[in-house]
């Protein structure tokens, strides 16, 4: 591709970058380490959009594990690298697909309680031969490109209840590390980065993005966050602010971009006196120098956050000619519908106008801080909140194309009922620590009020429609324009259900790529967003994909596997109708169809244990039930972890039961132990419950069966 004129000098950067993979440096090329360095566009045009048409199946690799994909993988010499559950890497021939070697980090299944994203890894990244990786319970790996052995490992994590979802970044000579538990541990944990030496992995910095209350030698920046918090709060929580996804390098100006999490608890953010705190550097995108890890600025996305709007989404790197002057950008679609594009030089906000559609706030200050509506507070009445908790959009990577200048954002237009459960009346569950903060519920199509109120109190209805005349869920893949802040074209991608998307891919073969949850892998024009070419695929892809080009030959490279947040529920997906094996597919032109995956089986209920518990019970297993497993568990849906309906699939039993809910006998697994939290009476209530669960489930199939088979 030539360069155009008006094309600004770093995009022409954007290109070298994902040509070769490589940071054009005056000493030579160094590989890029992370798709994201890329802003996940790739210069390769054999693919294009006159030929995608012939667009088939080259390879793909089966991991044999069934829980959810969210990396996208890295190619350097003709080796394929990626990440999958747990943190497990696999290193393939980019070619045929064969293993070259594969490494598990045999993580501590325990933490999986303290992840709120399965136990899904979003990638590796790759330096001088040598490949890190963070697994699930936060020890991060350099292990050796050729061979997969383990060269250093550190343990990044400061307690037991953080875990690290995130890739690793390579920023000049440091790899910066995040971590995530911001909400999952009790009154949230403290949230940082550290910074490794790449070739030795001692640990040269680290930031910590929230103050610790009595803090006696504090860094400036800590000294500023701290008038930001209430004074008065208990010393014992940790405040939140995790970054366990976004970050991005500048080489430049050898600066590190961060996003942060939510503050914990979240209703904290109303002080007594009614004044809201900020809480910095909460829900904020903060500049670090690589070299020292001291703040160079901050912008906080969303001051008095209550709604779980964390910062953490992919922070993209570009240059746009804004009024006529070249603006170093960072470009940000938050999860609370804004897409920001700030000066990465100074921090200064450009503009800031939503992506989305958004009911919390109604514009901007002339400062750049949201405004607020008043019926968005949920203290004393539910509320139903446009984006909802898991965000307009969060991690699945956007992707920025220089040539059309537009950013392809995968959208989520889901709402959530947000309740205080601490005052709402007639909520049984309860307020929990590091368990149920204020509840969450996502109204998707088979919502029913009645189904929900015994739990979290009285619920409001909710219209099929949005008030713009929009249904109530849908998931978009939108192309945005970041200089004239507007949407250039949509696609649905789905409705109904809270579906995770796939990333978004983008060419210069005009081509935007991007999977979907319910197994079909598109390709859309770039400029116009056309539907050129849908693969059905048979799995759900979360993850976004790449693309690389061997001996004249151009690869798209995705990793499939629905799983993630959402209960890891199946609705709506392709896992609905075949089995959820990951894998990484593979795809060139002139390739065969798409082999589709096992249909998954459709079991019969079997007949349950006998009930022997009472009604009071059952409802207190009810709450306990939505406290502590809800979280990993569905009734009645098809899962990637059971569906807690089947409890007579060989567990009949109390006490198999109870070795495995108190005692930890499948936390390898990720079924991790509760007995910190748990009584053994509680287990019974539990068991119970479902038990009940069961009874239900049953006797509507015989209901339905019965006079068939008479
Ligand atoms: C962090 C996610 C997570 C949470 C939270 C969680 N579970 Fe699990 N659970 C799992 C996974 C994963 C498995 C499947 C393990 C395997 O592969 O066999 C599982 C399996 C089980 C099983 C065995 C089911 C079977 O027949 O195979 C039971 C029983 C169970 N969980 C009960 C509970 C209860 C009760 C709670 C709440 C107190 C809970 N779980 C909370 C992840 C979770």
């Amino acid at each position: 591709m030539g360069t155009e004129p008006g094309m600004t000098r770093a995009s022409i950067t954007v290109e070298l970058l994902a040509v070769g993979l490589c940071f054009v440096m005056p000493g030579g090329c160094r590989a890029a380490s992370t798709p994201n360095e890329t802003g996940y566009y790739s210069l390769l045009a054999q693919i294009n959009a006159g030929n995608v048409q012939d667009l088939g199946f080259a390879w793909e690799f089966k991991t044999g594990t069934y829980r959810g994909m969210e990396a996208t993988p890295v190619v350097a010499d003709g080796v394929l690298y990626t990440s999958g559950p747990w943190g497990a890497v696999y290193a393939l021939d980019a070619v045929s697909g064969a293993l070259t070697w594969r490494f598990d980090p045999h993580s501590d299944g325990q933490v999986a309680r303290y992840s709120n994203v399965d136990v899904a890894n979003r990638g590796v990244a790759l330096a001088r031969g040598k490949l890190y990786v963070s697994a699930l319970d936060c020890r991060t790996y350099a292990l050796d490109t050729r061979t997969g052995a383990t060269l250093w490992e550190v343990a990044t994590a400061e307690g037991p209840t953080y875990a690290c979802s995130g890739a690793p970044l390579v920023a000049g000579r440091v790899l910066i590390v995040g971590n995530s538990g911001g909400d999952t541990g009790r009154g949230g944990l403290r949230g940082y980065v550290s910074a490794y030496d790449l070739e030795t992995g001692v640990l040269k910095w680290r930031f910590y993005t929230v103050p610790k209350r009595g803090d006696e030698h504090p860094t400036p920046e800590m000294k500023a966050a701290e008038s930001t918090w209430d004074p008065e709060r208990d010393p014992a929580y940790g405040g939140g602010g995790t970054v366990w996804d976004g970050m991005s390098y500048d080489p430049e100006l050898n600066r590190v971009f961060i996003g942060t999490g939510n503050a914990a608890p979240y209703l904290s953010a109303r002080h007594a006196a009614g004044r809201t705190l900020d809480r910095l550097y909460t829900a904020s995108i903060v500049a670090l120098d690589a070299a020292s890890g001291r703040m160079a600025w901050y912008y906080q996305t969303t001051a008095g956050d209550i709604w779980d709007y964390d910062a953490d989404a992919k922070l993209v790197l570009a240059d746009l000619s804004i009024d006529g002057r070249t603006r170093k950008a960072l470009l940000q679609a938050n999860k609370n519908g804004y897409f920001y594009v700030l000066d990465r030089v100074t921090g200064h906000p450009l503009s800031a106008q939503p992506f989305s559609y958004i009911n919390w706030s109604e514009g901007m200050t002339a400062r750049f801080r949201p405004i607020i509506r008043k019926d968005a507070d949920y203290s004393n009445q539910p509320i139903l909140i446009y984006p909802g908790p898991q965000g307009a959009h969060s991690w699945a990577p956007m992707s920025f194309d220089p040539h059309t200048g537009l950013v392809y954002i995968p959208t989520l237009e889901v709402p959530n009922l947000i309740v205080n459960l601490k005052t709402n009346p007639g909520a049984t569950v309860k307020y929990v620590d590091g368990g149920t903060g204020p509840g969450f519920a996502t109204p998707d199509r088979d919502y029913r009020p009645e189904d929900v109120s015994p739990l979290f109190g009285a619920l409001p209805n909710v219209p099929d429609r949005r008030p713009d005349g929009q249904p109530r869920i849908q998931a978009m893949l939108k192309a945005w324009d970041p200089v004239h802040q507007k949407t250039v074209w949509q696609q649905q991608t789905s409705e109904g259900y809270f579906v995770l998307e796939g990333g978004a891919l983008s060419t210069a073969g005009n081509l935007v790529f991007a999977g979907r949850g319910d197994g079909q892998f598109v390709a859309y024009a770039a400029d116009t967003g056309k539907v050129l070419k849908t693969l059905d695929t048979g799995t759900a892809t979360m993850a976004a994909p790449m693309t690389y080009e061997i001996d004249g030959t151009q690869y798209v490279a995705v990793m499939q596997g629905h799983g993630g947040s959402v209960m890891y529920s199946y609705q709506g997906t392709a896992a609905m109708k075949y089995m959820n094996e990951g894998r990484i597919l593979v795809l060139k032109l002139g390739g065969s169809a798409v082999p589709l995956p096992p249909p998954r089986p459709q079991e019969p209920y079997r007949q349950p244990p006998p009930q022997v518990g009472t009604a009071a019970q059952i409802a207190a297993g009810r709450a306990l039930f939505s406290t502590w497993c809800s979280k990993c568990h569905t009734l009645g849906v098809p899962a990637v972890t059971p569906d807690l309906t089947r409890l007579n699939r060989g567990i009949g039993s109390v006490d198999m039961f109870k070795a495995i809910v108190l005692g930890g006998a499948l936390a390898p697994l990720g079924m991790a132990r509760f007995d910190d939290v748990l009584s053994p009476a509680n287990a019974d209530e539990l068991h119970t419950f479902l038990v009940d669960q069961a009874w239900h489930a049953y006797d509507e199939q015989q209901k339905r069966v019965g006079p068939d088979s008479r």
